[in-house]
């Protein structure tokens, strides 16, 4: 048996904008996935196609349990953890002997497959690796030092599917490129020049995340009012640096960066707007071994 883990994500800048080959830049969180696989005779039949694709990527068969911390739908990239644990798990119990990169890769064209093309390395890169990544082209260009970044998440418990979202970016590009492509320019623009300011939270986040989240909304993915109003909950009665849209958007999460002695603030005006606040920071690590005393925690979900 062999049980892995793999943290969660949030894009700080560039999603959207990622999967046209701009620059984006992410951070593994820490809220986690705990797969467990064990060889059997005889496997139940998964019933995710994200699992599905991974046992059939590897060319073996086994069984699989999963614990989130990571709520599901929600724009903190559950389904890169879930694949990216389940690969590293499947790797350590039949022995096949992968590395980290190989297992990033392998996860980015599961979630390519199940999403039907639709899916950067982000999610699976930062959840192979940890830490904050720029991610381009579909490879990590660097590694940004680790930040003690305080982060209030806010999720809408809207669910929102990544695909759908991605679809209706390139459906308003491909009828109004003039349009689109100039703010795909501009969303690009403020991920570099964010890259200037990474040690100055006050100007990453109130300049550059709030900008970055006002060019979501054109885009036409802030669309569902309960992000709009978690954005403003934790600026305006949480004092947030920044904040802005994470992820796909169309409903999932919002990502509020904050001065420590306001987590617990914007965490409560998030709530008070009917969200689900998660308080949290950087996880440098990655995807990890975990001790076998975990399947207690990964026994309870079976997929
Ligand atoms: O909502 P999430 O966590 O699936 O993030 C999607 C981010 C996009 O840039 C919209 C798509 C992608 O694959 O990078």
């Amino acid at each position: 048996m062999a049980v892995w883990s793999a943290p969660g994500k949030v894009f700080l800048f560039g999603e959207h904008a990622v999967v046209y080959g701009k620059p984006g830049i992410a951070m593994a969180i820490k809220p986690r996935v705990y797969v467990t696989v064990r060889k059997t005779r005889h496997p139940p039949r998964v019933k995710s196609p994200y699992l599905e694709k991974c046992f059939e990527l590897m060319g073996v068969n086994g069984s699989v349990y999963i614990h989130s911390q990571l709520p599901s739908s929600s724009g903190l990239g559950s389904s890169a953890a879930v694949t990216v644990a389940t690969l590293s798990a499947i790797n350590d119990e039949f022995d096949l002997g992968y590395g980290r990169p190989e297992i990033a890769t392998m996860a980015h064209s599961v979630e390519k497959s199940v999403q039907k093309g639709r899916a950067s390395a982000t999610d699976t890169y930062v959840s192979t690796f940890g830490g904050v990544l720029l991610i381009q082209g579909g490879d990590i260009k660097r590694r940004l030092p680790p930040e003690d970044f305080h982060l209030v998440i806010g999720n809408t418990m809207v669910s929102h599917s990544t695909a759908r979202m991605v679809e209706q970016v390139g459906k308003f590009r491909a009828t109004d490129p003039d349009i689109v492509n100039p703010i795909l320019d501009a969303i690009e623009a403020v991920t570099m020049r964010s890259l200037h300011v990474f040690q100055d939270q006050r100007a990453l986040g109130g300049r550059y995340m709030d900008i970055n989240h006002e060019l979501l909304e054109a885009l036409g993915v802030g669309g569902h009012p309960a992000l709009t109003r978690l954005v403003t909950a934790a600026r305006a009665a949480g004092g947030a640096y920044g904040a802005k849209i994470t992820g796909a958007g169309g409903g999932g999460s919002i990502v509020a960066l904050c001065p420590k002695r306001s987590k617990s603030k914007i965490a409560g005006a998030i709530e008070g707007c009917d969200g689900r606040a998660i308080i949290t920071t950087i996880d440098n690590e990655g995807a990890r071994k975990e001790k076998e005393d975990e399947r207690n925690r990964t026994d309870k979900t079976r997929r």
